[in-house]
């Protein structure tokens, strides 16, 4: 397994990551994920709204891949303040831009963990009467299962354990690793 020591980074100096999802198992599974989606949409012309900012490496990729037409568009939310602890409630940052009435919207999220924003996000979205709202998510937290939200789409369920790369962040940095990475299990992050 590869590792990378953590530089540059104050408190988080001198941590040692571990790589838990290289680059060709992601893009393998996005492969995956893209056939499935372009055979549930045939016919189709879904928007992809990914949401800012960490989908945007697994949007682009996903999109690249499909075999169908589709419209890309962004909604931005916090629901972390600082660090790794949730707020507990999500705040609307940037709206998107288009009209998703009578469209086939896909979700396009980088990790699913309590299940808070992406439950926001659906609700969000179905309050403009969409003709369908499905749920693309790169990973899955174990936690979720708590709030008993289903996402459509699923890369790798991983375990509890703070992630970054591909667009995870800590603090706004480590999303342009192109791989995924994890602290240490005790790392209190
Ligand atoms: P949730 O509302 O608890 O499901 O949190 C989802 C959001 O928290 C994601 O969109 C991520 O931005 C962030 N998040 C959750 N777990 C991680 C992680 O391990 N690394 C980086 N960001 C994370
Ligand atoms: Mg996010």
């Amino acid at each position: 397994m590869r590792t990378r020591l953590v530089e540059n980074m104050g408190k988080y100096t001198g941590q040692v990551l571990e790589e838990i999802l290289t680059t060709e198992e992601i893009d393998n599974r996005v492969e995956e994920l893209a056939r499935q989606i372009s055979k549930d949409y045939e016919g189709k012309v879904p928007i992809l709204i990914g949401v800012l900012n960490g989908s945007i490496f697994f949007l682009a990729d996903l999109a690249k891949k499909l075999d169908i037409e589709c419209e890309l568009d962004f909604i931005k939310v916090s629901s972390y303040h600082t660090g790794t602890q949730s707020s507990g409630t999500v705040r609307l940052l940037k709206d998107i831009s288009c009209i998703v009435t009578d469209r086939d919207v896909i979700i396009v999220e980088d990790i699913i963990d309590s299940g808070l924003t992406a439950r926001f996000l659906k609700h969000r979205i179905l309050e403009n009467q969409p003709s369908s709202v499905t749920f693309a998510s790169l990973l899955l937290k174990p936690d979720c299962l708590k709030l008993e939200f289903e996402a459509e789409y699923i890369g790798f369920e991983v375990s509890d354990r703070f992630l970054v790369g591909y667009g995870l962040d800590l603090d706004q940095k480590f999303r342009n690793l192109p791989s995924i990475w994890a602290f240490p299990v005790d790392m209190n992050v």
